[in-house]
């Protein structure tokens, strides 16, 4: 284990790693910071992705298979001071490691190649919160992608990462995409496209009479102001989970979930 001086919040190593605390930054090199153990270690999993880990002390000590795989995999590892950890991350109690890593997501074209059964189509998601947790729900429905097209967060925002749990690894994502290119693909591609909306037609009617079976890609719109009407147009369908509460409508990442799961289970059971 490293017994070198760990680096402060001055030592140009960090000072270069904070600049990805900024989009602008990570878009022009295409690099970001994954942090937390969890996403280290998909990082370190993933040849060619993580350029180099900052550690403290501590999480050195907690992490010492990071640490090893680090080496193995010949990434380079820096002891960094609490300080200098802080001004990498946006958590106010970080877990102690940080990874340096290179951009992940696919072009649209390699999704629509691959004939995707289940996406999902953020449109203007703009809170990485959410977005981190929607691509988690994808993940863990079984989906194919996850898009996140317009004037969406980029999926590599501190907290989009952190939200994701790791899942931002686990499947591809797409960004840098407009609504309009990304429906007319899934449509190229033989995948009907449904736009989540509350004042669509009730999901419930769609589960019962298994109109949910086909290649399909969801449509989730923005926290405030939902789906623009131009994007609805562009879909087969308007759906809506019915709200059998008080609630105005669902968070986007919870809608996700619930739809994404009924068409998982169509799907699946279709299937077998
Ligand atoms: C918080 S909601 C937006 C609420 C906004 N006030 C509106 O009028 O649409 C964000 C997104 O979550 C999805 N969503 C939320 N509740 C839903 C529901 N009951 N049915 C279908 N989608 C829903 C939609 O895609 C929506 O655009």
């Amino acid at each position: 284990v490293s017994s070198v001086e760990p680096l402060t919040p001055r030592s140009s190593r960090v000072k270069s790693a904070r600049k990805l605390t900024r989009r602008a930054f990570r878009l022009s090199a295409r690099r970001f910071l994954a942090e937390g153990p969890q996403a280290v270690r998909e990082a370190l999993a993933r040849p060619g992705c993580a350029d180099e880990v900052f550690a403290t002390a501590e999480g050195q000590a907690r992490h010492l298979d990071l640490y090893q795989h680090a080496a193995e995999a010949g990434v380079p590892w820096h002891l960094v001071d609490d300080a200098g950890l802080a001004v990498l991350v946006d958590t106010v109690s970080p877990q102690g490691v940080v990874a340096v890593c290179r951009f992940i997501d696919v072009p649209l074209a390699d999704v629509l190649a691959a004939s995707p059964r289940l996406v999902a189509v953020c449109a203007h998601l703009r809170d990485p919160g959410n977005a981190g947790s929607l691509i988690r729900s994808a993940d863990a429905a079984g989906a194919d992608a996850v898009i996140l097209a317009g004037e969406s967060v980029d999926p590599y925002n501190g907290k989009t990462v952190r939200s994701s749990v790791g899942s931002l690894f686990h499947l591809p994502v797409v960004f840098g995409v407009s609504v309009e290119e990304v429906v007319a693909g899934l449509h190229a591609a033989g995948v009907e496209v449904l736009a989540a909306d509350g004042g669509g037609e009730n999901l419930d009617d769609l589960i019962d009479r298994g109109d949910l079976q086909a290649p399909t890609g969801w449509l989730f719109g923005n926290e405030a102001w939902g789906l623009p009407a131009a994007d609805t147009a562009l879909a087969d369908r308007v759906v809506g989970i019915p709200l059998y509460g008080a609630a105005e409508s669902l968070n986007v990442s919870t809608a996700a979930a619930v739809c994404l799961y009924a068409s998982a289970r169509a799907q699946r059971s279709a299937r077998r």
